[in-house]
């Protein structure tokens, strides 16, 4: 008994993490292709002040419309296609002049996805979602 209570405990968890359409407290679900930039200035970010050598994430203005579904705070994962790594950042800033998908990643976020650790060498193109 105790096991099986266990078991549907960790299930739930899972679900309430999983962001995919039709899941509730998901207002923006799916998988996201863009190209990736460097977020100049996280101090001065939308949401709350950041910094480079924490991984915060800028996204399209896009996203924070309607009001009531700001993703403030949220955090996104963000994939290297190449590599396939992934790493979490937490959104603080509203890109308005990111296109389409397309996001910013701060300098640690850039070194984290780079094959080398170097900010310079990070991919154009990422995949991200929100978790
Ligand atoms: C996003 O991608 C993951 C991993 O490939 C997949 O399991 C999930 O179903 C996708 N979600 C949507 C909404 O397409
Ligand atoms: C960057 O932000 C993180 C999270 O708030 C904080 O823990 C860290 O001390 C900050 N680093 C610097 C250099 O300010
Ligand atoms: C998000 O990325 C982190 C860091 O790589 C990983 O541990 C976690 O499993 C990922 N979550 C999802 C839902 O993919």
């Amino acid at each position: 008994m105790y096991i099986s209570s266990l078991t549907i405990f960790a299930l739930a968890i899972v679900t309430i993490h999983a962001c995919n359409p039709g899941t509730d407290g998901c207002d923006h679900p799916g998988n996201f292709t863009g190209t990736l930039t460097a977020l100049k200035d996280p101090a001065a970010a939308y949401c709350n002040p950041g910094n480079q050598t924490s991984i915060y994430a800028s996204i399209p203005a896009s996203f924070y419309n309607p009001p009531d579904e700001s993703p403030c705070d949220a955090p996104i994962n963000v994939t290297n296609p190449s590599t396939k790594k992934t790493i979490e950042a937490i959104v603080i800033g509203e890109c308005t002049t990111c296109a389409g998908d397309n996001i910013q990643l701060t300098t640690a976020g850039l070194e984290a996805l780079s094959p080398n650790g170097k900010a310079n060498k990070a991919p154009t193109t990422v995949k991200w979602t929100f978790i």
